[in-house]
């Protein structure tokens, strides 16, 4: 399975610092997963690194549904369903794997990165105006 590091790009920007850089440690942290699982050397810290990346995604969510709320925005209950539908899909993955192996680490990279990418191109790019908008930046 080839599943390259993920590379920041300014076409991921949704134009806001906080959000950015919330985006930018999830690139950080799916690359540092690579890394274990290529190396292969370090499978004792696979488990701490897959639920540190878990649990920073329900944070990340919150920041972004936080800022709907407060501004209103239309796209909100399309996006909350997105997130929700992913959480739903890392739920299914985990399931079968009731242990971090490495399988489970490939086929959850393989998920985010593909997931991540695309949440990012195109979901959360259509918040980017209202979020402008209202001043954040
Ligand atoms: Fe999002
Ligand atoms: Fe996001």
């Amino acid at each position: 399975m080839s599943i390259k590091k993920l590379e920041w790009e300014e076409k991921y920007s949704v134009g806001v610092k906080e959000l950015d850089d919330q985006h930018k440690f999830m690139f950080a942290t799916i690359n540092e997963l690579l890394e274990l699982v290529n190396n292969n050397t370090a499978k004792e810290y696979l488990g701490g690194v897959i639920d540190a990346l878990i649990k920073y995604k329900i944070f990340h969510f919150q920041t972004e549904e936080k800022y709907f709320q407060e501004f209103n925005y239309s796209g909100a209950q399309d996006h909350i369903a997105r997130h929700q539908e992913f959480n739903n899909k890392l739920a299914l993955i985990s399931a079968r794997y009731p242990e971090h192996t490495v399988e489970f680490a490939f086929e959850l990279l393989d998920f985010l990165e593909d997931w991540l990418v695309n949440h990012l191109l195109v979901v959360d790019q259509e918040y980017k105006e209202c979020f402008a908008a209202h001043g954040l930046k």
